[in-house]
């Protein structure tokens, strides 16, 4: 199927995802930070900003001079992001939140604060991820990549959605990964309980990103907010070192020869502020390059019944993005 296709199911006809020219001409002018005042008339929400892309996006963005609001998993390891974010700009303006992304309660009174605290809220990130190399379950005995790597972000963002509308010019940018294209699906086995691979897990959770994604930006139309998602590039993450499988001390030697997320933060700072992607949704960016979707992700049956099958785990109603 190709991007622009309609897609019927359950009866309804979606028609091309929103802003389907973003599908047809891809930005592929160069990246220059825009002036101070649009950084700064933005408020940003990061999960995972504990470490790795998360908190080096989160560091070049309040140096930037945005407002950035560090989620973390528990509130000492956000509060010490916060200070090290602070500890290097000076003039930062960084708020804290905490929740465990694989506590969907935990999830909703994220929300509940986020809207509180924040209602001003222009850019919703999703970063937070986990590998863990033996098979984890959430308390609900869902697999712990699907539910921290893909339902999470579905359910903070349905929990969020209402408060982004109001904001002209809001974003949801989805951190997914290049592993995508070799991603499946596995609706008969969707929590890995028959047998767990790290890796097929992780795959499977990173398409289900671009899906979420492209599924999301269909049912907003006008790109408000708009919704996109990219491989943020390759660095000696945590989440590098499970999927690798590295021990400690080859992580201390691979170290020194990686690029660091801190070196390769840029392309996520780019799709949070670059004024060239005010009207471009639905989109896949490799790092500073928009990209066709794999094959994969372009699959809108695979991605539609994705939706329905990850609403009806997290109890959403199936309409709750429709604009209506
Ligand atoms: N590293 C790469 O080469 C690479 C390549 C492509 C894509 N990515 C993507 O980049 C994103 C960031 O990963 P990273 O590489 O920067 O790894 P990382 O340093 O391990 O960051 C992962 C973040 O997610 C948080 N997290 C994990 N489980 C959580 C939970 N249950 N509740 C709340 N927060 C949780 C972690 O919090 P704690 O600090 O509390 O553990 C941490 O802040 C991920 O989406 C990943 O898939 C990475």
């Amino acid at each position: 199927m190709q991007s622009g296709d309609n897609v019927t199911l359950g009866g309804r006809d979606r028609g091309p995802p929103a802003c389907s020219a973003c599908f047809l001409s891809p930005v592929t002018s160069p990246w220059q930070h825009p002036d101070r005042a649009v950084a700064r008339a933005r408020s940003v929400l990061i999960t995972g900003a504990t470490s790795g892309f998360g908190e080096a996006a989160a560091t070049r963005l309040a140096a930037s001079g945005a407002h950035v609001i560090v989620h973390g998993r528990t509130r000492r390891r956000a509060e010490a992001a916060a200070a090290r974010i602070r500890a290097r700009s000076h003039e930062a303006r960084v708020d804290v939140v905490a929740a465990d992304l694989s506590d969907r309660l935990a999830i909703d009174a994220l929300a509940a604060e986020v809207r509180t605290r924040f209602p001003a809220l222009d850019v919703l990130v999703h970063n937070a991820a986990v590998v863990p190399r033996r098979r984890e379950a959430t308390r609900e005995g869902l697999e712990l990549q699907f539910a921290v790597n893909h339902l999470a972000p579905m359910l903070l963002t349905a929990r969020l959605l209402s408060a982004l509308r109001a904001r002209p010019g809001a974003r949801i940018v989805v951190v997914a990964s290049q592993v995508e294209r070799d991603g499946h699906i596995d609706f008969a086995d969707l929590q890995s309980q028959r047998r767990y691979d790290p890796y097929a897990a992780y795959r499977q959770s990173k398409l289900a990103n671009v899906l979420f994604t492209r599924a999301l930006a269909r049912r907003i139309p006008g790109c408000c907010p708009t919704v996109n998602c990219l491989h943020p590039g390759i660095a000696g993450t945590r989440v590098l070192n499970a999927l690798v499988g590295r021990p400690d001390w080859m992580q201390r030697w691979t170290a020194y020869r990686e690029p660091t997320a801190d070196t390769q933060a840029e392309p996520l700072v780019r799709l949070v502020l670059d004024p060239a992607l005010d009207a471009v949704s639905g989109a896949y960016f490799r790092e500073l390059e928009q990209r066709p979707p794999s094959d994969r992700s372009m699959d809108d049956v695979t991605g539609e019944r994705l939706w329905a099958v990850s609403n009806s785990l997290l109890g959403l109603p199936s309409d709750w993005a429709d604009s209506t």
